[in-house]
């Protein structure tokens, strides 16, 4: 076993993982943030996207020895109280999901471009998220809830 400390949300966490555990089953399994899904388990599908120091990872694809020292946000950190984030809001008011489960992952990749990129062309934004796969919308209402969030500023 090997000790790790990072902080989560903005709260420090400590523990003790077997150095060939994924990060998504620490925070599913282990943290109890049960909002980053596991799609594929392959780095495809992207619904285990998180932030590690504000870059968007698939978590699928980190070990939780990697993140050692690191910040890392998930969905659960991103409302403030009952308040949506932007993001989400904007996926809400643009119907940018239907069952929602890959819904986490494409937010968190959302924020992610935003901060790099706060006014996206479509073709930016696209491109942004080809590596975030939706079974249920046919992409076009998630490429307007981002397009709505960068206009209403994250
Ligand atoms: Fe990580 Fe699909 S579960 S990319
Ligand atoms: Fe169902 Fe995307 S809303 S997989």
């Amino acid at each position: 076993m090997t000790s790790i400390t990072l902080e989560v949300n903005g709260e420090r966490r400590e523990a003790e993982v077997e150095p060939r555990r994924l990060l998504v089953y620490f925070l599913r399994e282990e943290l109890g943030l049960t909002g980053t899904n596991v799609g594929c388990d392959t780095s495809s599908c992207g619904a285990c996207t998180v932030l590690l120091d504000g870059e968007s990872v698939k978590s699928c694809t980190v070990l939780a020895v990697q993140a050692d020292g690191s910040e890392i946000t998930t969905i659960e950190g991103l409302a403030d109280g009952e308040r949506l984030h932007p993001v989400q809001q904007a996926f809400h008011e643009q119907h940018g999901l239907q069952c929602g489960f890959c819904t986490p992952g494409f937010v968190m990749a959302t924020v992610s471009l935003l901060e790099e990129n706060p006014s996206p062309t479509e073709a930016e934004i696209r491109y942004a998220l080809e590596g975030n796969l939706c079974r249920c919308t046919g992409y076009h209402n998630i490429v307007r809830a981002v397009e709505a969030a960068a206009r209403a500023g994250t």
